[in-house]
């Protein structure tokens, strides 16, 4: 086992995943001696979606998705089963979530990488700020979290060299949640204080045209497309709640006035105030 090219493939909307999936493959090329031969693969926006690079056994794939839901952003799985091969490639799968739980992300996302032709050698679930907030896990990943990050890139690459002496092929990486015979536990369902729940599947975020100068970013960046271009007051597409526009937008003209969503975010960040773990797998 040779490894002579190192990735970092990611969906990151708000830029968390990315931030994290970063620090792990820095540390990993550095510590490899692979700095100069490391790729980056974004596929958050639509057109990142259209391909995937070609890989090989002597690759070694950093792979981050933020959590949605307790598993991973469901819109995107039809490019994960489609698209995304390994051809023998070792990965890492990583998940962010937004200090709540990442339920079954993370053994949804080892999942769909072994049975897409990669080798799961090991796998983290870091806790970051949440997409709908500014309170919850607040400027998380931050440098607590980026030398846990750095010290478990050592931890590979210690398990690397035991690979390589035993000659033999690593078998998937351990992660804890339900299994995919049981739909990885399906996908977690906010609820109000009564147990009523609370649907914002339907829910769009809204522009405050006095703040707004149409500089057209947020419907450059929606990773769904779902932003008119010529009004970024319409969204007529698909609006996943990523939370790109609102948080990217220069002016923070982007708001919520949805009262189930705005509930849902209040309770998320009265509930889970504690700094939540990161998890490492090997
Ligand atoms: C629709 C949606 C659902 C989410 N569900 C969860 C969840 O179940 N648990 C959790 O801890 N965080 C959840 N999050 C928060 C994200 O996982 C977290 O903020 C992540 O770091 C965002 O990654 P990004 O910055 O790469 O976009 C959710 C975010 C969105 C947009
Ligand atoms: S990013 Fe903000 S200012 Fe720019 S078009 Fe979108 S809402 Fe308007
Ligand atoms: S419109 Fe929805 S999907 Fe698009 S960037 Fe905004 S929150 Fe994300």
């Amino acid at each position: 086992m040779t490894i002579n090219q190192i990735f970092k493939i990611y969906f990151s909307p708000t830029g968390t995943t990315e931030k994290v999936v970063s620090a792990l493959t820095d540390a990993l090329a550095e510590k490899l001696g692979l700095k100069e031969q490391v790729y980056v693969y974004d596929f958050t926006r639509p057109d990142g979606r259209t391909y995937f690079p070609e890989l090989g056994e002597d690759d070694l794939v950093v792979f981050g998705m933020p959590t949605y839901a307790g598993r991973l952003p469901n819109l995107m799985l039809p490019y994960l089963k489609e698209f995304v091969k390994g051809n023998g490639a070792l990965a890492i799968p990583v998940v962010t979530f937004g200090n709540r739980n990442f339920d079954n992300s993370l053994i949804e996302l080892r999942d769909i990488l072994e049975a897409n032709g990669f080798h799961t050698i090991a796998g983290a679930a870091c806790a970051c700020e949440h997409s709908f907030s500014y309170e919850l896990g607040a400027g998380r990943p931050d440098e607590e979290d980026l030398k846990e990050i750095r010290d478990f890139a050592g931890r590979i690459v210690s398990k690397l060299v035991e690979i390589e002496k035993q000659h033999t092929e690593a078998a998937p990486v351990q992660v804890p949640g339900i299994p995919a015979d049981q739909n990885h536990g399906g996908y977690y369902q906010p609820r109000d204080r009564h147990g009523v729940s609370i649907d914002i599947r339907k829910v769009k975020p809204l522009t405050d045209m006095e703040k707004c100068t149409q500089c057209g970013l947020c419907a450059e960046i929606c990773p769904m497309g779902a932003i008119d271009h010529e009004d970024v007051s319409k969204v007529p597409g698909i609006c996943i709640k990523c939370g790109a526009c609102e948080k990217k937008c220069p002016l923070q003209a982007k708001y919520y006035d949805d009262a189930g969503y705005l509930y849902h975010k209040t309770e998320l960040e009265e509930m889970y105030a504690r700094r939540a773990d990161n998890a490492f797998f090997l």
